[in-house]
């Protein structure tokens, strides 16, 4: 694809590509609106470098791409901005956000089309963040596992990824969102088909015997995990990333304790995952 008004650098022939030429900061015109869009579509995840942005400019970026979402599970740091989703580790933590490969709030009925994080510390080394192509993951299935799922569901839940992670007190009050979603997933905007099951939300395949589901999903995560379809990104202070979650899964790697990392997170709000057989 050629660019005018941006200039993209693959990460990888399979996903992830670099943006130069772009200040988030600023409303984005037309023309680089849509070179952003189709480097994304192109590419699943993209990847910017040194920029400077309020809360108030990481919303504006986010909303030119649909209305901004507010995550159902995660506390809110922000009482004006409940769509900011704070990233942050340090000293204290056990855990982070995103340590099990995931597409973001898979468990809404109508899941993220995509996640735009900022992070403004990182730690002297580690904290990368791996992201998967789906697509490929989908394609590189030989063709009777494709027959088969292309019939399946699976029930995404929320309490998979967040149960242990709200106060115990707090856990009888929250609402943990449920969703039925297909499991191969044909991309609205490409129309390319995709796998949409993942570690961190997925519980089962209400089709399936109970060991015929765990299965065939614990076959479907180790095959996405195959490094072929990855990217591993270097985070710098003040890098952002902007990944689809129709295509692609990420992978929070905790690898720097005791250090800190801290960043903000918007997420664009998207649809219905649908399946269309393609002719
Ligand atoms: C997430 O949004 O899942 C966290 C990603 C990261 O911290 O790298």
């Amino acid at each position: 694809m050629a660019y005018q008004s941006i200039e993209v650098r693959k990460l990888t022939p399979s996903i992830g590509a670099e943006i130069f030429g772009v200040d988030l900061a600023k409303p984005l015109g037309n023309q680089q609106f849509q070179e952003v869009h189709d480097a994304l579509m192109d590419n699943l995840v993209v990847f910017f470098r040194d920029q400077k942005m309020t809360i108030d400019q990481h919303k504006d970026f986010g909303r030119r791409f649909g209305p901004l979402h507010t995550h159902p599970n995660a506390p809110i740091e922000f009482k004006d901005h409940p769509e900011i989703l704070v990233i942050k580790a340090d000293e204290k933590s056990r855990h982070v956000a995103g340590e099990e490969w995931h597409s973001d709030v898979s468990c809404d009925a109508e899941p993220p089309m995509g996640s735009i994080l900022y992070l403004t510390e990182v730690p002297p080394d580690g904290g990368d963040t791996l992201f998967a192509n789906m697509y490929r993951a989908y394609e590189t299935l030989s063709d009777p596992i494709k027959r088969m799922l292309q019939g399946l569901t699976a029930l995404h839940d929320s309490s998979k990824a967040h149960y242990y992670r709200v106060k115990a007190t707090d856990r009888d009050d929250i609402k943990f969102p449920n969703a039925e979603h297909p499991v191969v997933r044909t991309h609205p905007v490409t129309g390319k088909q995709g796998l949409y099951v993942n570690r961190g939300f997925t519980l089962r395949i209400p089709q399936l015997k109970r060991n015929e589901s765990d299965a065939l999903l614990e076959m479907l995560y180790r095959h996405i995990e195959t490094p072929e379809f990855q990217c591993r990104f270097r985070w710098q202070k003040n890098s952002v990333a902007f990944w689809d979650n129709r295509c692609a899964q990420h992978h929070a790697m905790f690898d720097y304790f005791p250090h800190r990392r801290y960043g903000h997170r918007v997420t664009v709000c998207g649809d219905k995952p649908f399946y269309r057989a393609v002719a």
